[in-house]
């Protein structure tokens, strides 16, 4: 037998609840914002956004789209469409036949960002999170996220938002999509719940990490009783700093969070668990991250691997993310520190990635600076190449 290529272990199916994959080079979720207005607040997908998913679409193979915001208050930013329209519903619904004309699976990512927006961008209405910290500086808009100080939500206004996800997980069901990921990560509305230096509650919804996680819990069994617990996954990231949060003992709070998830009922356990590498970070290089996490944070090493063991007891997968490179993702697989592994930039830059990583062929660099939209809207967007055999 030749030897095996150092990619090798991503290119082996996996079962992941209802999906049956066939290799482990996941789509991340990445906001792209180029998405058509139709009122404020209400972007829709486009023909555009239809290509871009379309061209990275392989058979077997699992996509996690933007972060899509569940009902209008839940982001308001300009360019990221959302599934709370019938149109929304309509325009998805383009996206998802033309990646299941390709054999791929994909899942919509469920979003609330919670105190990261402004009244500005949500018709003038305040923002809510588990309490009235606001973040730091200014949002998209160049307001001040001080002058507008965050809401904390009522118990009502909890019960609500769960039953919003529900109620987006089966708009979600009809526009196609195999499933949804709720997006518990990146200092968003949930993760404002999970992390300690945010969340400053007494009631119920504060203080403990039980009750903390207590919101997240809600919804994952609100949104698995919706559409089926197999269709379900949920990203995570204890080591978050992005939007302000900075929790003061990850290994511990995340941990507790992980056993509850793996021990939920059958009906309710989602088939896997999305998490954020430590050395991640949407601001920091990953040099500075690690710097940052050994002077403030725990004394153990920061590291996932501590989570995965507690999810696979209960025998829910696990999906990692963050800076994963040719060079070190295959490993993941073998040493069994996740079953499958999530590219984001690489994916925006390589509409081909499954492909080229299997055959080893080079990469296209990305281009930053197109991430968050561009003019026009294709250029950096649709225009990556595909591999041909000249490069
Ligand atoms: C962003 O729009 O910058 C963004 C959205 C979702 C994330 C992270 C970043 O999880």
């Amino acid at each position: 037998m030749g030897s095996l290529s150092p990619l090798e272990p991503l290119f082996t199916p996996l079962r992941l609840g209802a999906f049956s994959l066939q290799h482990r080079v996941i789509q991340a979720p990445c906001t792209r914002m180029r998405s058509t207005k139709e009122s404020d607040g209400v972007f829709v997908p486009n023909d555009l956004n239809v290509q871009y998913y379309e061209q990275r679409a392989s058979k077997g193979g699992l996509m996690l789209t933007e972060a899509t915001p569940i009902s209008r208050l839940a982001a308001g930013y300009p360019g990221v469409p959302g599934i709370f329209t019938q149109s929304q519903i309509a325009g998805w619904k383009k996206v998802t036949d033309a990646v299941h004309a390709k054999d791929a699976i994909i899942l919509c990512q469920l979003w609330h960002v919670g105190r990261a927006t402004t009244p500005g961008m949500l018709d003038g209405q305040g923002t809510v999170s588990s309490s009235d910290i606001p973040i730091s500086g200014n949002a998209l808009d160049g307001t001040e996220y001080a002058s507008a100080p965050p809401r904390p939500m009522s118990v009502e206004e909890i019960k609500e938002t769960v039953a919003e996800y529900a109620a987006a997980s089966k708009r979600a069901i009809e526009a196609g999509f195999d499933g949804v990921e709720i997006h518990g990560g990146n200092g968003y509305l949930l993760d404002q719940f999970l992390h300690d230096n945010v969340n400053t509650r007494t009631d119920t919804y504060g203080g403990t990490i039980e009750n903390r996680s207590r919101i997240i819990l809600e919804i994952i069994t609100a949104v698995t009783e919706a559409i089926g617990a197999d269709r379900v996954g949920i990203r995570l990231s204890p080591y978050n700093y992005f939007q302000d949060t900075r929790d003061s003992n990850p290994q511990k709070h995340w941990g507790h969070l992980c056993s509850a998830i793996a021990s939920l009922p059958d009906s309710s356990r989602p088939a896997y668990v999305h998490m954020v590498e430590p050395r991640f970070d949407e601001i920091l290089d990953e040099s500075a991250k690690i710097n940052s996490l050994e002077t403030t944070q725990e004394a153990v090493q920061p590291s996932l691997d501590g989570f995965r063991t507690a999810l696979k007891k209960g025998g829910v997968a696990f999906i990692a993310a963050g800076n994963f490179k040719p060079d070190n993702a295959g490993e993941k697989i073998t040493s069994d520190a996740a079953d499958a592994v999530a590219f984001g930039r690489l994916f925006i830059g390589n509409p081909d990635l499954p492909k080229r990583l299997q055959q080893g062929w080079a990469l296209n660099e990305y281009d930053r600076t197109t991430f968050y939209g561009a003019s026009p809207p294709e250029k950096g967007y649709t225009d990556y190449s595909f591999y041909t055999a000249s490069e």
